[in-house]
């Protein structure tokens, strides 16, 4: 692994971004409009729990990058947007900064700028107890995402294709770790059966981060000598279908994959999400203004995302969860092959 590849994945993400719009669960929810149900802006509050602890605002900076100069300095952007706004932000995999001062350095920015704010290591499900806890020491982290990409190692040209131990090897890192472990995709989705999964380990919190949004089969693809792998684009299920399938015993959830808008939000906080991460649509915001840019964004979501509740009638979150969506097109589909309601 070198920093050549985390320089090559903020490259091909952005350039997805730039390319547009592609189908996206997100466009399958929609509101019911109560034209008698607003309320008043200044009574809505946008707080939630995520892991554990309160936070003023419901999404955040999902994990993304480290690991070299150039993806140094995209941190030191995300970190000072975070702290400029309250949001809480996770690194990209901390891996490859284990042992590298130089390397670590890369990622130690996101807590040397951003010091009481909530930030979360991150780290692949197949590395050792040991090196999850060192992950979270790097960073002082509040929390520790380990993430599950078989669809990504699949494509990927120096990818595992041992995945039979993964499941052991994230009993070993649960019980180690003393801080919440988030277990997330990397934009395949998280099925119902692997929740629950999830569950019977003791994972207490996960992302299910589905597709629609950043589409790593397309990312490692690019980084093939041939695009061999371009029939898997599109693989797994959306965050909207694996909320709508999630079991009744599942991790408590957050979601990401896709989203675009405050009203994507707006929709994950809905089906039953706790926070909402985003990675992609803010990459290309830090990476075309800096820090400030994002910093204006994440405001300007916020904003507009206070605006959605009073219209919506939902003076918080718990409220936002019984407003009346309606699922539609391939969700729809997806949910009653399923047997979901
Ligand atoms: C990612 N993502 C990611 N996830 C993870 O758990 N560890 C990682 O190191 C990375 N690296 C990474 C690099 C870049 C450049 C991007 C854009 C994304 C995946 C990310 O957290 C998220 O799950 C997906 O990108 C889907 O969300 P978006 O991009 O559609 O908002």
């Amino acid at each position: 692994m070198s920093g050549d590849r985390k320089d090559d994945h903020v490259r091909l993400a952005a350039a997805q971004q730039a390319a547009g719009a592609r189908v996206n669960g997100f466009d399958d929810v929609t509101f019911v409009h109560h034209a008698l149900d607003g309320i008043d802006a200044d009574r809505v509050s946008l707080h939630t729990e995520i892991a554990g602890t309160r936070l003023p605002l419901p999404f955040y900076i999902n994990a993304m990058t480290g690991g070299s100069e150039m993806t140094g300095a995209v941190n030191r952007d995300l970190a000072i947007a975070a702290r400029e706004t309250g949001v809480a932000i996770a690194s990209g995999s901390v891996s490859i900064a284990l042992g590298d001062p130089d390397v670590a350095s890369t990622f130690r920015v996101l807590r040397d700028e951003n010091p009481d704010g909530f930030v979360m290591a991150n780290l692949g499900v197949e590395r050792s107890a040991d090196d999850a806890l060192r992950a979270v020491e790097l960073l002082d982290a509040d929390a520790l995402q380990v993430h599950v990409n078989a669809v990504q190692e699949t494509v990927m040209p120096e990818g595992s294709r041992s995945f039979s131990t993964w499941p052991a090897s994230l009993e070993r890192i649960v019980a180690a770790v003393d801080v919440p472990v988030i277990v997330k995709e990397v934009g395949f989705g998280l099925s119902a059966r692997t929740l629950q999964r999830l569950a019977d380990i003791g994972v207490a919190y996960a992302d299910v981060s589905g597709n629609g949004g950043t589409d790593f089969v397309r990312v490692e693809n690019e980084r093939r000598p041939r695009r061999d792998y371009t029939y898997l684009e599109g693989w797994g299920q959306s965050a909207v279908a694996c909320l709508l399938d999630a079991p009744a015993g599942a991790p408590e959830l957050l979601a990401s994959g896709g989203v675009r808008s405050p009203l994507d939000v707006a929709r994950a906080l809905a089906l039953g999400a706790r926070g909402v991460g985003v990675s992609g649509s803010f990459l290309s915001v830090v990476l075309d203004g800096g820090a400030e840019a994002l910093r204006e964004r994440i405001s300007d979501w916020a904003m507009h995302l206070t605006s959605l509740l009073a219209l919506l009638g939902a003076e918080d979150l718990a409220a936002l969860r019984s407003t009346d969506v309606v699922v539609g097109g391939a969700t729809a589909e997806f949910c009653a092959a399923r047997g979901v309601d």
